[in-house]
């Protein structure tokens, strides 16, 4: 068979009887794992980039990147239930799309999850700086900003990617005790931030509410408006496949996964709306859209220091989580794609002692610092979206196909509406896709430029599959 073309069968996918995991999550679970996953820097921060992009429409933003998230959460719980098997979209594409596709997908999650780590660094360290800046150690503000954002290096972006490292290194694994108290801390404090920031509402601060238009670009040729403000947002809600990997441990995952996927995102659309409507009501987008802290910002505009403490301090706190789930999700991918004979084995080799793939994890570690030591948070955000939106076209098309060429398969969880829900899926993440700066667009594919020749001179060889075929 071709090697573009050769599939995995799907049962290979399958976990065997004697290797299930128990089923013990319910959807209380499973709301705090999507939750816990979700809330990151995309609403501490991302908000004022948004805000930027597309003023008060920003609210409308939030919504358009929700939606077509909530297609592809459905489509990833499809696909888990079916496939309980570590490796996610490259995993379902490989079985689906053939290797040639599900390369393409894996090599994208690659670029995906490191990125995201420095995206959610640069979030933590605007908040960070905060707390240093107050207590006067004299750090000039040039080592607080990265180096392509008019600073030296954002240094302490580069810190809490090596501090995250250096935890899974020595093999530490977030706990569901510890998701559930930094939920319940991130979330309180955006609540304490919507109970302060609403007294102070103004309607006319909604007037005009898209001042760039809808889909547009400016005098410099950046696209602006509330379709380039939905492509950076639709960071904020990613973060749900860690629901849908949980598939295995659910109990009832028909009714509980759909419960759990769906209820995450709409707490969490909920919350980033009454955040956000809280901001923008409070205080014009064009005063705080600028902070590498907006939230923060909006509470000391409006005399609350404390409650901006807060808000930033639950950011230092909670931040970091998000930051290791996502470290801990790129070592698996390139532990699953190494498996298959795509990537070189010695590079996902785990350590006997700790656990913990030691050379995966520092070469990510380093690249995220490195993303997050010079980028503005922005430009990184916009490739590390750019990777996700692949990904999610990849399960949202798997989950089509399959339905049409294996209708009689068991399917544990079924995607409601499964042709409106998959095509408004693809479609939504395309167009999104178009709406990314020019310039993650070019990162992207430069990226996969150089994963195809790694495909041709490494993996379309060495393949396990390709093994198997051959003897
Ligand atoms: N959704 C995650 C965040 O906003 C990636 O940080």
């Amino acid at each position: 068979m071709s090697f573009l073309t050769r599939r995995k069968p799907i049962d290979a996918a399958e976990v065997a009887e004697h290797h299930r995991l128990k089923p013990t999550l319910s959807w209380p679970h499973l709301i705090a794992l999507g939750v816990g996953a979700i809330v990151g820097t995309g609403i501490y921060t991302l908000i004022g980039v948004g805000a930027n992009l597309a003023g008060p429409g920003v609210l409308l933003s939030f919504v358009i990147a929700g939606a077509v998230c909530v297609c592809a959460a459905l489509a990833y719980a499809e696909m888990a239930t079916m496939m309980p098997a570590a490796g996610s979209a490259y995993t379902y594409s490989y079985s689906v799309l053939g290797e040639g596709l599900a390369w393409v997908v894996g090599w994208s999650l690659i670029l995906e999850y490191t990125v995201v780590c420095g995206a959610v660094a640069v979030g933590w360290a605007g908040h960070a700086a905060e707390f240093i800046r107050a207590a006067n150690m004299g750090v000039p503000e040039a080592l607080l900003r990265g180096t392509l954002e008019g600073g030296v290096l954002n240094v302490p972006a580069v810190v809490i990617c090596l501090v995250v490292t250096a935890l899974l290194l020595v093999g530490t694994r977030e706990s569901a005790t510890v998701n559930i108290i930094l939920v319940v801390v991130k979330v309180a404090a955006l609540a304490v931030f919507v109970a302060i920031a609403l007294p102070a509402f103004d309607s006319t601060h909604f007037t005009p509410f898209m001042p760039q238009g809808f889909s547009g670009v400016d005098e410099t040729g950046a696209k602006v408006g509330v379709m380039a403000a939905a492509s950076i947002i639709f960071f904020a809600f990613y973060g749900f496949d860690a629901v849908s990997t949980a598939a295995e441990e659910t109990k009832n995952p028909g009714r509980n996964l759909t419960i759990g996927i769906i209820g995450s995102m709409a707490i969490c659309t909920i919350i980033y709306m009454a955040v956000a409507a809280a901001a923008i009501g409070a205080i014009r987008v064009e005063d705080f859209a600028a902070s590498s802290a907006p939230l923060v910002e909006v509470m000391n505009m409006l005399g609350h220091a404390g409650a901006a403490k807060i808000v930033a301090a639950a950011a230092v706190i909670a931040l970091p989580t998000v930051i290791m789930a996502f470290m801990y999700g790129q070592s698996r991918i390139f532990f699953v794609m190494a498996r298959d004979g795509l990537l070189p084995i010695g590079l996902a080799k785990v350590s006997a002692r700790t656990g913990a793939p030691q050379t995966m994890t520092l070469i990510t570690g380093v690249l995220a610092a490195v993303l997050a030591g010079t980028l503005p948070l922005g430009d990184i955000a916009a490739i590390a979206n750019a990777g996700t939106l692949a990904a999610f076209v990849a399960v949202l098309v798997c989950m089509m196909i399959l339905r049409r060429r294996e209708p009689g398969r068991l399917r544990v969880f079924r995607t409601p509406a499964w042709p409106l829900v998959g095509v408004f899926g693809v479609v939504g993440c395309l167009y999104l896709f178009t709406t990314l700066p020019n310039t993650a667009i070019w990162g992207f594919f430069i990226w996969n430029g150089l994963g195809v020749a790694v495909y041709l001179l490494y993996g379309r060889r060495k393949s396990v599959l390709a093994a198997s075929e051959r003897a």
